[in-house]
């Protein structure tokens, strides 16, 4: 089911993993802006927008209230960077719409979500595998797998991991 390299009881492997399909998403929505294709772009945008929410419902669902009975602070700190992003996303959703955004714009944004989910891998995720038993940790990688219908993600990066 999973890679050789992915531990199957590590929640935070997985998680990673899902933040690099989304990296892989949004790298066809900048292949789509250099080759000018703007139906491309609309379309790997749709899919790298609703998946990118799916992923953060479910930290927000399941993950972040947990740390945050331990770690508020820290909790929170993941929420205020979750409504960053929905703002650029809704920003950015009416600038593809427009055909606005360009480029240099959606690098700039992958950035800002390579960063949250840096961030989220070393506060939230790696927190997670010590923390969480297995039982949950479980059930998290359930709701993550292929085929599910809400699955997650949260993008990010070849150069670290994500959001
Ligand atoms: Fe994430
Ligand atoms: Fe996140």
């Amino acid at each position: 089911m999973f890679p050789h390299s992915i531990d199957p009881e590590s929640l935070r492997e997985r998680l990673v993993t899902e933040h690099q399909r989304l990296e892989g998403l949004f790298q066809a929505v900048l292949a789509a802006f250099e080759a000018d294709d703007r139906d491309g772009v609309e379309q790997n945008w749709t899919a790298f927008d609703s998946q990118l929410e799916a992923h953060m419902r479910i930290e927000e669902e399941l993950l972040i209230p947990r740390l945050e009975q331990h770690h508020p602070e820290a909790a929170q700190a993941i929420l205020a960077e979750h409504r960053l992003i929905r703002a650029r996303l809704m920003e950015l959703d009416t600038g593809v719409d427009l055909h606005l955004v360009n480029c240099e714009t959606a690098r700039a944004f992958i950035d800002e979500l390579r960063q949250h989910a840096r961030h989220e891998d070393e506060m939230l995720y790696a927190w997670s595998d010590r923390n969480l038993p297995a039982s949950e940790r479980h059930a998290l990688i359930e709701r993550l797998a292929p085929g599910t219908a809400d699955k997650c993600v949260h993008v990010v990066s070849s150069a670290g991991s994500t959001l």
